[in-house]
């Protein structure tokens, strides 16, 4: 649905998408992650035709942005950031306006607006001001203004931000909704946990470059791996590091040490406490930490808690792209 080879985009010295190349394919929601100034916005903005690169391509459904801008128009949806200040306008009326300029036929238009307020959730909201709606609503209105033309990719630049749990939960439904209807979804985000439920498939940016494309389950344990600093020479995603805590009744961590020692998928064994300690583990597919509960067991303890330690996700993100993975 989307495919971009070599995308360059400057403005005067500084080099705002340096050579990115994705691919998203269909009925994916691609979740577009990086950090104030990386170049989600300028990508979207290139996708959308709304501004032409320097060099590379970037096409959508096969319709190339620089030759076929009219075809790609009526194939995406895109939502910028802002939404701009319609303040005088009421909800049905700001569609309205909309699916006139998207040349939705004067006839379809009552029946498209009362559709896309109902998949947004907004039907009882159609004659309120614009102005009067939440932040929540308001973003799900940018929703429903980009869907007036039956579009198949959606480009949505931050849906989710400023949004409170609450709102981001259906923001997300929301977007997994249109995913089910069969459209194709680029999603943009600072954060990473923002998107990890939703996504099929993200993208990191930082600084125009592409970090890493992928599966989110990858990401997240490069991440875990990274912000750790689990073993230089380990595969990303293989380790895990634990705490183990031990019951009272149990014999202390001292003692339990040296039946871990040597064991060829345990290192870095630190005595935390005599009730505690941390170990790295290198996992298998087969039995993740289970192996060291029983090498545990064997030795007479008695375990109150395994559990592997919860990396601070923005930590990691920040680790992530300040390229510690290249
Ligand atoms: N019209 C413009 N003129 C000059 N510089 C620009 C313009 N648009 C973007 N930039 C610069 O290009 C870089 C990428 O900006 P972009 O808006 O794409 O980032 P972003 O990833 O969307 O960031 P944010 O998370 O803050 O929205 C930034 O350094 C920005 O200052
Ligand atoms: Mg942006």
């Amino acid at each position: 649905m989307i495919s971009i080879n070599g995308l360059t985009k400057k403005f005067g010295a500084l080099t705002a998408l340096d050579n990115l190349s994705l691919e998203i394919g269909p009925g994916e929601i691609f979740g577009f992650i990086g950090p104030n100034g990386a170049g989600k916005s300028t990508t979207m903005k290139i996708l959308a035709c709304l501004m032409r690169q320097d060099s590379g391509e970037a096409r959508v459904c096969g319709h190339d942005t620089r030759s076929d801008a009219d075809s790609i128009r009526r194939l995406v949806g895109y939502m910028p950031d802002f939404l701009g200040v319609y303040d005088d306008l009421r909800v049905d009326e700001y569609l309205q306006f909309f699916a006139a300029a998207f040349s939705v036929p004067r006839v379809r238009r009552r029946a498209v607006i009362d559709q896309v307020l109902e998949l947004t959730d907004l039907t009882e909201k159609k004659g309120a001001m614009v102005d009067s709606l939440s932040r929540g609503m308001q973003q799900r209105l940018g929703v429903a203004r980009v869907l007036i033309h039956e579009p198949k990719v959606l480009l949505l630049d931050e849906p989710a931000s400023g949004l409170d749990p609450r709102a981001r939960i259906e923001m997300r439904s929301l977007l997994i909704e249109l995913r089910n209807m069969g459209k194709s979804l680029m999603v943009s985000s600072h954060i990473l946990s923002e998107l990890a439920e939703m996504c099929t498939s993200i993208g990191i940016i930082e600084r125009g470059k592409l970090l890493y494309a992928g599966s989110i389950q990858e990401a997240y344990a490069r991440v875990r791996s990274t912000a750790l600093d689990i073993g230089e020479s380990a595969q990303p995603g293989t380790m895990d590091r634990v705490v183990v805590c031990l019951h009272a009744s149990s014999p202390p961590a001292e003692s339990l040490a040296p039946r871990l020692q040597g064991h060829e998928r345990i290192s870095n064994i630190k005595i935390d406490s005599p009730r505690m300690l941390t170990v790295d583990v290198r996992l298998s597919d087969a039995d993740g930490h289970s192996f060291l509960i029983d090498l545990l067991h064997a030795g007479g303890a008695r375990i109150h808690s395994v559990a592997p330690i919860e990396v601070k996700l923005e930590d990691a993100f920040l680790k992530l792209t300040t390229g510690a993975l290249q």
